[in-house]
């Protein structure tokens, strides 16, 4: 049993780390200049509005959205000196999960010699990551869980055309997964020192994926794929607009909550939507380009991956010392937003 029990005083004394970290991405590599061939767009205007020169996408037969957090996951738990069994919960985040349902959590469960333990799928696209941590933290802090394995991981490539009425998505979005394990620790130091979560559902469909839905009888029919409805939509420039303020809005609320100043920070890691959103976000704070990571110039957004593949390259660079102030933030669909404060392990 994954159970712990527990005095209200030993409640006090638990706090969560991440402890391993892996990423996986699939090795069908895209260019800005593959793009061209099938859309109206020029890797000048993909790289100056973006960042972006390449990204991944996923191979049929392959690779699957649990699949490749298997193997995010493999990694994650071999730089933790775990096996599965010791895993007592996992936490996936995807909006692009393999089936309606089941939740990827549960495939994820049988691609790795797991014990029966519980798997919990997290809807909240950009900020998924972030949301599981958070999820982590309170589920190892109230002393039921030991050992969790959080994963984002997402295959987007196939959800949008590669045409020119695709390309708000096809410039944008990549495939790819990483994983965290998240661990008990005791020492109140080295430690998630806190999330932040936030919603605004009011500008759910500024950025959605509306069909199938629930809501109609017909949940797909000849004429939604005709009217595209299938299909993402995004109004690009209000997410980018609604982005820039949240981020450091989001930042600064965990730097608040403790105590500590913009200054003190090693590392932000924001989930990577856009190069410019970022360089934006740098700029408000005023943070050297050291403190800031960005990767979305080799992946594009990969949605709930890009924050732990980010960490995780971060780790394999030797980037992240012990005793640094690392800061994860992240804002997309629905709206969500949400920030997490590490000192790290
Ligand atoms: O993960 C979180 C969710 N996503 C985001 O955070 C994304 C947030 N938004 C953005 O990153 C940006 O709004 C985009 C990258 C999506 C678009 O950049 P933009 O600077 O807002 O461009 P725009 O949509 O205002 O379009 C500018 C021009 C237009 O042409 P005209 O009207 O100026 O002649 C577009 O038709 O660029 C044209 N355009 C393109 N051209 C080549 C739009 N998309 C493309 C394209 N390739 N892919």
């Amino acid at each position: 049993m994954a159970v712990f029990s527990r005095t209200t005083q030993q409640i006090m004394n638990y706090y969560s780390t991440i402890t391993g970290l892996g990423f996986y991405v699939p090795e069908n590599l895209v260019t800005n200049h593959d793009l061209e061939k099938h859309m109206e767009t020029s890797d000048a205007w993909i790289r100056e509005r973006s960042g972006i020169e390449q990204r991944y996408f996923f191979t049929e037969g392959k690779d699957t959205v649990s699949k490749m957090g298997a193997r995010a996951a493999e990694v994650a738990l071999e730089r933790a000196g775990l096996a599965p069994q010791d895993i007592d919960f996992i936490i996936f985040a995807t909006l692009s999960p393999d089936y309606n349902f089941p939740g990827s959590g549960v495939l994820l469960q049988r691609e790795l010699p797991f014990r029966e333990i519980g798997a919990l799928d997290v809807r909240t696209q950009c900020t998924g990551f972030i949301y599981g941590l958070s999820i982590a933290d309170q589920f190892i802090k109230s002393g039921m869980y030991k050992n969790i394995l959080v994963v984002g991981a997402e295959i987007q490539s196939n959800v949008f055309e590669m045409s020119t009425r695709g390309r708000d998505f096809a410039v944008l979005f990549g495939d790819g997964a990483g994983a965290a394990v998240v661990q008990r620790t005791e020492d109140p130091t080295y430690r998630i020192l806190s999330t932040h979560l936030h919603s605004e559902g009011k500008y759910a469909e500024d950025l959605i994926l509306e069909h199938p839905g629930s809501n109609l009888k017909n949940r797909m029919s000849v004429e939604l794929i005709e009217q595209g409805k299938h299909l993402p939509y995004m109004k690009g420039n209000a997410v980018f607009k609604h982005a820039v303020s949240r981020f450091p809005e989001v930042i600064h609320e965990a730097l608040q909550a403790n105590n500590l100043q913009v200054s003190d920070l090693d590392m932000l890691v924001p989930h990577q939507a856009n190069l410019r959103i970022s360089k934006a976000v740098q700029d408000v704070l005023s943070l050297p380009d050291d403190k800031v990571y960005n990767n979305i110039q080799r992946y594009g957004n990969t949605t709930a991956a890009t924050i732990p593949i980010a960490l995780s390259e971060l780790w394999e660079a030797n980037r992240l010392k012990r005793g640094d102030l690392v800061c994860l933030a992240a804002f997309g669909s629905g709206f969500t937003w949400a920030s997490a404060l590490l000192r790290w392990a």
